[in-house]
């Protein structure tokens, strides 16, 4: 899939966003290996605290299908700026590609790159068993 066409479906995606509270509708795609994609949208709840971020949403969906390598994450919204995935997320992504390439785009389409070291750099880490099969 080109990157355009994976930015239209994170956009698609962003539609199914639940985001009553906050009224900012996130989409994601992450792209795993073989070519796997995997879509994500935020998800929010009345107790505030429960609500969910799209890449995450998007990331627990692909290692629950048993895809743990990923290249690329397409985060998008509604918004001017260019929405950058929060501090968990950034620790979560992390966990599983230490090289993960991250495109952004805005309400005008715009695009936005950079890489997950870039936004944490000297991320904490334990020795990383979680790619090994356990
Ligand atoms: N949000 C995401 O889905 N991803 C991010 O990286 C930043 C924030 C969501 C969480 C919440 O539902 C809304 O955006 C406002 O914070």
């Amino acid at each position: 899939m080109k990157l355009k066409d994976l930015i239209d479906l994170a956009f698609k995606a962003k539609k199914n966003a639940y985001a009553p509270y906050s009224g900012f509708s996130v989409g994601a795609v992450l792209l795993g290996e073989n070519s796997r994609t995997f879509t994500g949208c935020n998800v929010e709840n009345s107790s505030y605290g429960l609500s969910m971020c799209a890449e995450r949403i998007a990331l627990f969906k692909a290692v629950s299908e048993g895809c743990r390598d990923f290249e690329l994450l397409i985060l998008v919204s509604d918004s001017d700026e260019f929405c950058l995935p929060c501090g968990a997320c950034r620790q979560v992504l992390w966990e599983f590609s230490n090289d993960l390439r991250i495109v952004m785009s805005n309400k005008k389409k715009e695009v936005k790159e950079t890489w997950v070291e870039e936004l944490l750099p000297e991320a904490f880490s334990l020795n990383k068993k979680a790619k090994g099969g356990q």
